[in-house]
């Protein structure tokens, strides 16, 4: 298809395009203590005192475990045609182990039919960062163990739920799991250790690896087995050799540390020399690198914001970046000689610098990075400070922006030869922010916190109408 010519040309997307928005367990189904579920490591970090803005928590959440027959009707009037939500693994499997829970199996096979009986496609998400409290407490993702658990998990889920859903995905973010989990401790379980959170990511690759394999086994082979990234987009502040060693090592600890083992079979070289200090890789053990390198049927791509980086000045405090919350510790391991810049422009309400560029260079990386390869944005979009209007609409034209520049971002991509399938707006409503609690609003569709009430934004509208005709209405349209 050739690129849109001038902005007046309608920017139309191809056919089979999915137009889907995406949310997780924990932030938007509450029912915390319902049906057998145990705690998660959300749910303990989240009830520590001074971990999440005001003590925020997914007890009820948007609960939409309660509401899920409504929340599906609101898609298909909305005009969505797919979904990506996350399972809650102490739903299923409350100790992280053993036999499933059928009613929280259930809760999963009620949504998924919803979803189909509405044209919905689902696209389920073994692991949005939910670990099971009991696998934290017997050493979590530092713990080779993790990673058979979940393989055990995977199995469960995809035999109960692969006769009807496609598309799966087995982790979210990996490197927010174990960088933030594990090393800033802004996110669940809260640790500060460095060394910990690159064990971490390797029984996080391990247990992608070991799930694929285990969801292929379970489940009819016509299913596509992802991993959504949240690779960094990482730019230099200067050409100044300094500044680029600095963009190599942030690539490496970003992104080089999931993609090369998952769509290479190799970590970077150069990763372990810069992590020599930390840790000797001796987890590693022979085999895993192939047991991590299974062949995907998708790769799934999130995009927020990119990252800038130069050398730090060894004078000055270097400022830290993880766009999840602020710690006194660096969700970069060894990588005090990197400092951290805002990208100039404008900002959403999480102070993430609006850069459509950004998106359209992760996409082009990756179709390079793993040729052939479907793509799917399986994340992007943007918080503001929504508030009804008297009328009790809830105008968001900022959001209708940022979604109209994005999109054009992946639609100059695949004009470029990229095989996008797919955009997932982050997210259909708003929810628990993680860390923020409820006052980031990423939602295509307003949350009364009070009433739970559900009104779509404008920009659900917007999006709407896009996916019903697979073409960008205008931004002053809606
Ligand atoms: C991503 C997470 C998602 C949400 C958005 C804003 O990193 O996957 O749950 O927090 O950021």
């Amino acid at each position: 298809m050739p690129e849109p010519a001038t902005p007046a040309t309608p920017v139309t997307f191809p056919p089979a395009f999915l137009w889907g928005a995406a949310t997780s367990a924990y932030q938007i189904e509450g029912a915390a203590r319902e049906d057998g579920r145990t705690p998660s490591i959300w749910d303990t970090f989240s009830h520590t005192p001074g971990k999440t803005a005001g003590g925020e928590h997914g007890d009820i959440a948007v609960d939409h475990y309660h509401r899920y027959r409504d929340d599906v009707a609101m898609m298909a009037d909305i005009g969505l045609n797919a979904y990506r939500f996350s399972i809650s693994w102490s739903r299923v499997q409350p100790t992280g182990r053993g036999p499933a829970v059928q009613r929280g199996l259930d809760f999963y096979r009620k949504l998924v039919d919803e979803l189909l009986s509405k044209g919905i496609k689902p696209a389920v998400t073994l692991y949005h960062w939910d670990l099971p409290q009991e696998l934290e407490d017997a050493g979590g993702w530092p713990e080779r163990d993790t990673a058979y658990r979940f393989a055990e998990y995977a199995q469960i889920v995809g035999e109960a739920l692969g006769d009807r859903v496609e598309q799966w995905i087995t982790l979210n973010e990996p490197w927010c799991s174990a960088f933030l989990g594990y090393a800033s401790g802004v996110h669940a379980p809260g640790r500060t250790d460095p060394a910990a959170s690159l064990k971490a990511a390797h029984h996080l690759n391990l247990a992608h690896g070991l799930g694929a394999s285990a969801l292929r086994a379970a489940m009819p082979a016509r299913n596509s087995v992802a991993v959504s990234l949240n690779s960094s987009v990482v730019r230099p502040l200067s050409q100044d050799p300094a500044d680029l060693a600095a963009v190599r090592k942030i690539d490496d600890l970003a992104n080089g540390i999931f993609h090369g083992p998952i769509l290479h079979g190799a970590y970077p070289e150069s990763l372990f020399a810069a992590t020599e200090l930390l840790t000797d890789w001796s987890y590693v053990q022979d085999g895993d690198l192939a047991l991590i390198n299974q062949p995907l049927d998708a790769l799934g791509l999130n995009y927020y914001t990119p990252t800038l980086v130069s050398a730090a000045d060894p004078e000055a405090a270097a400022p830290r970046a993880d766009g999840h919350g602020s710690s006194d510790h660096s969700p970069w391991p060894a990588a005090d000689d990197v400092a951290f810049h805002q990208t100039p422009g404008e900002r959403t309400e999480m102070g993430w610098t609006i850069d459509p560029t950004g998106l359209h260079d992760l996409i082009m990386r990756y179709s390079r990075e793993a040729p052939g390869l479907p793509l799917y944005v399986t994340e992007n979009g943007a918080a503001y400070d929504d508030k009804p209007d008297p009328d009790g609409r809830v105008h968001d034209p900022e959001r209708i922006a940022y979604l109209h520049g994005h999109l054009r971002a992946v639609r100059r991509a695949i004009a470029e030869g990229a095989d996008v399938r797919g955009y997932f707006l982050w997210s259909l409503m708003d929810n628990f922010e993680w860390a923020y609690g409820y006052e980031k609003r990423f939602g295509a569709v307003y949350v009364d916190y009070t009433t739970l009430a559900r009104t779509p934004k404008s920009s659900a509208l917007w999006y709407g109408q896009a996916a019903r005709t697979g073409t960008l209405p205008p931004v002053a349209e809606i």
